[in-house]
């Protein structure tokens, strides 16, 4: 018998059958997935500004890094809530394990990024090479997290609207 030809395990063939919709969406929307790209591009953005930084060492590079990792850990904890929600109040959505992988790289990522606006706040000279480490970390993690967040959606289906009128 080919692989193709397997027979699901029925444990995958339940879970495979339970509802993945939305359970925190306007209109069908999700809301989780229409908030994280302000903390995914802010990120990126604070990286970008320790870049500019160590490059010319213009001090308005080190004041834009604070604010857009300030930003990006409070929008990123704020949708992470929302995905958090979805993950425990969705069942077909907490029995995937590839919602908890999500999970998991998504709060190691506000971790760092939370990290990367205290050590701002408190030094700022922290900033090369310890912030710019972090920055590039956390632009890591934002990669694994986004990427995983996109499986559920793209590979399972999770809050995917159809409508049967198209
Ligand atoms: C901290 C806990 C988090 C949990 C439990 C969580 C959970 C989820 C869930 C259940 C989905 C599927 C869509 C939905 O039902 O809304 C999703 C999608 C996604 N998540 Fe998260 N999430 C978390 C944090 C984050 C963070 C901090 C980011 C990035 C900064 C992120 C990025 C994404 C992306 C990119 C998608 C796909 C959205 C799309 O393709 O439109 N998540 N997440």
């Amino acid at each position: 018998m080919s692989q193709s030809e397997s027979p699901v395990s029925p444990v995958i063939q339940r879970i495979s059958e339970m509802d993945t919709s939305s359970a925190v969406a306007v209109a069908g929307h999700p809301i989780h997935a229409m908030s994280v790209h302000f903390p995914i591009a802010l990120v990126i953005a604070t990286f970008g500004c320790d870049v500019f930084y160590w490059w010319w060492g213009d001090e308005f590079w080190l004041r834009a890094g604070v604010w857009s990792a300030g930003f990006a850990f409070c929008l990123g904890v704020a949708a992470g809530m929302v995905g958090t929600a979805e993950l425990l109040l969705v069942r077909g959505i907490r029995n995937r394990a590839a919602s908890w992988t999500h999970a998991i790289a998504a709060m190691m990522l506000l971790s760092i990024a939370g990290m990367n606006w205290g050590l701002r706040l408190a030094d700022p000279d922290a900033v090369l090479p310890l912030g710019l480490a972090l920055s590039a970390l956390a632009s890591v993690f934002t990669g694994l997290a986004g990427w995983h967040g996109g499986k559920l959606i793209l590979h399972h289906g999770v809050g995917i609207m159809v409508s049967d009128q198209e």
